[in-house]
């Protein structure tokens, strides 16, 4: 339960003061009915108007999180494992914006704000991703440009991308590929290594557009700055 002025302001629609303002010159309804008395206890599920308009019912909140291995990317698990969710502390109700393999690490966002997150999911907007992929056995250059070129996946062409070979190592016979693309199917990286024989042994999410792990180690996340929320909304 919330006094309605903050409310109010919490959801960004104006100041504290301004919204009581407006709650003391009848502008304010809560669940239909105009609510003059300042302090009004409101909670998530009442419907508030404020000049006739519905406001959101929640402060927009946005998380990076550097996501662990075993580790669903969902708000909850039918199977009982541990999703994204249990690991950030909010009553928010937020979710993550796109998905990682339960064995995938690295870089994921969750929000509650609809619309950057559909921004961010549109296939149109290019968002770019990056990974660096280990895969058993030499990654050869022709493959290389395979891939980023584009290959058919079930029956469509990816977009072009970018493989590269980062690093082969001779001990464990294995090779390090940084992967940027831009789409985001299903198991997409996994699956075109895989259609050229790489078996992919470790996947991890290093970039999203410009946002990195920086100093996060696993497990840990922060929260994003005003200013990088803004940056992902200019990327439509
Ligand atoms: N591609 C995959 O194959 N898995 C992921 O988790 C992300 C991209």
């Amino acid at each position: 339960m919330e006094r309605l002025q903050k409310y109010i302001s919490e959801c960004g629609v104006t100041s504290r003061r301004k919204a009581e303002d407006l709650i003391l010159s009848g502008k304010v309804k809560v669940n239909g009915e105009v609510v003059k008395i300042l302090g009004t206890k409101v909670n998530k599920s009442d419907i508030v108007e404020v000049n006739g308009k519905v406001i959101e019912g929640e402060k927009k909140e946005y998380y990076l999180l550097y996501k662990p291995r075993e580790v669903i990317s969902a708000i909850s698990d039918n199977h009982k494992r541990k999703v994204v969710t249990d690991l950030i502390d909010t009553k928010a109700r937020i979710y993550p914006i796109g998905r990682l393999d339960y064995d995938t690490t690295g870089i994921i966002l969750l929000t509650n704000d609809g619309t950057l997150s559909n921004i961010l999911s549109h296939p149109s907007h290019d968002i770019t991703k990056e990974y660096i992929a280990k895969v058993k056995g030499f990654f050869k250059k022709e493959d290389a440009t395979t891939l980023s070129n584009g290959i058919i996946l079930n029956g469509i062409k990816t977009k072009k991308a970018k493989f590269k070979l980062d690093r082969y190592d001779k001990k464990t016979d294995s090779s390090y590929i940084k992967v940027i693309i831009t789409e985001g199917r299903n198991h997409q990286v996994k699956d075109m290594l895989s259609s050229l024989g790489y078996k992919v042994l470790k996947l991890k999410r290093e970039k999203y557009a410009f946002l990195t792990l920086d100093k996060l180690k696993s497990g840990e996340y922060r929260p994003l700055t005003i200013k990088e929320v803004k940056a992902l909304y200019s990327l439509k």
